[in-house]
């Protein structure tokens, strides 16, 4: 069973024959309408379920097209509208849609959910986002970069901000794809040292610098996330403000990163707080391409996943 759960569990060959993939699937669909099949259709005669326990607009836009246009069929659930949501167990869930689908998606909130999916699905999970992780998004992130700026390999990322799941996301993919990393933001935010002594591990160098201008030097790509996630609580909104401030990604701070160093978000963000509307907005942002690149990164990962 081939379950895309993560980039650290996915071979690092996987991982790479996955974006040359999905470079391939975007440039056969160059200019064709949205809603045309492509020419190669591995989701011919499948029914993809999209499971979402949390709000989505990419993750469940870029899932359903990218379907539909692989030849597939799918069924969005709502997790509170499931039995899921009700006193049914993710075991029982994953066997009971395994005998009606052929490929299930879910995005969830406790990481312990997904792997009970997995583990009793007899047909290939996706991680579409948990708490912990989001590789969907970071797959889509190095097929930008890539296109935008050659190969990540070597680079330099710097992530500033809260250290989410998008951040730990980025820390499998730095010791899988092998560019450095370097996390500023404040202590009480760091990212789990789990993630960071992980991609240490494969030969990769991760720092955390608590004084962003510092952190941005040098770097060939920018990134940065909402200050409060969907699994915080919305009472933390004014204390993660305070501690986050120093941290926005504005015009001044990306003039100390490379000239051409890229922006990106996961979106959706919250303008003129974690980044200005000057650099989302800006010639080195490429904060819709990665939306884009998510269905055809997420095309490339449904593709490996039903391949035998
Ligand atoms: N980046 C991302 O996952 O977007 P959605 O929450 O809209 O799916």
């Amino acid at each position: 069973m081939k379950h895309f759960l993560d980039i650290n569990k996915t071979a690092v060959d996987d991982l790479r024959n996955m974006i040359d993939s999905a470079k391939t699937i975007k440039d056969a669909r160059n200019g064709r309408p949205k809603g045309a099949l492509d020419d190669d259709l591995p989701l011919k005669d499948h029914m993809v379920a999209l499971i979402f326990e949390k709000p989505s607009t990419r993750t469940r836009v870029s899932f359903d097209v990218g379907v539909r246009q692989m030849g597939g069929q799918t069924m969005v659930l709502s997790g509170s509208e499931m039995q899921l949501g009700h006193g049914e167990t993710v075991a029982d869930t994953a066997k009971v849609l395994s005998r009606y689908v052929d490929l299930i998606m879910i995005r969830t909130f406790e990481e312990a959910t997904l792997l009970e999916m997995a583990e009793n699905a007899t047909v290939p999970v996706i991680n579409g986002l948990t708490n912990r992780t989001h590789p969907c998004q970071i797959m889509a992130d190095i097929l930008t970069f890539e296109e935008k700026a050659g190969p990540i390999a070597g680079k330099k990322v710097v992530w500033s901000g809260d250290g989410n799941n998008v951040f730990a996301s980025f820390a499998h993919a730095a010791g899988q794809f092998g560019f450095d990393l370097t996390f500023t933001g404040p202590q009480t935010l760091d990212p789990e040292q789990g993630f960071i002594d992980e991609a240490r591990a494969k030969g990769v160098k991760v720092e955390i610098e608590r004084d962003p201008v510092k952190a941005v030097q040098g770097a060939d790509l920018v990134v940065t996330d909402t200050w409060v996630s969907m699994h915080d609580a919305p009472s933390a909104r004014e204390r993660r403000h305070n501690q986050l401030r120093g941290f926005q990604v504005n015009e001044e701070l990306m003039s100390h990163a490379k000239e051409d160093a890229l922006f990106m978000h996961c979106l959706p963000a919250h303008r003129n707080e974690e980044a200005t509307n000057a650099v989302m907005d800006g010639p080195n942002s490429a904060v819709f391409d990665e939306a884009e690149n998510r269905l055809h990164a997420q095309k490339a990962i449904m593709k490996w996943c039903l391949q035998s």
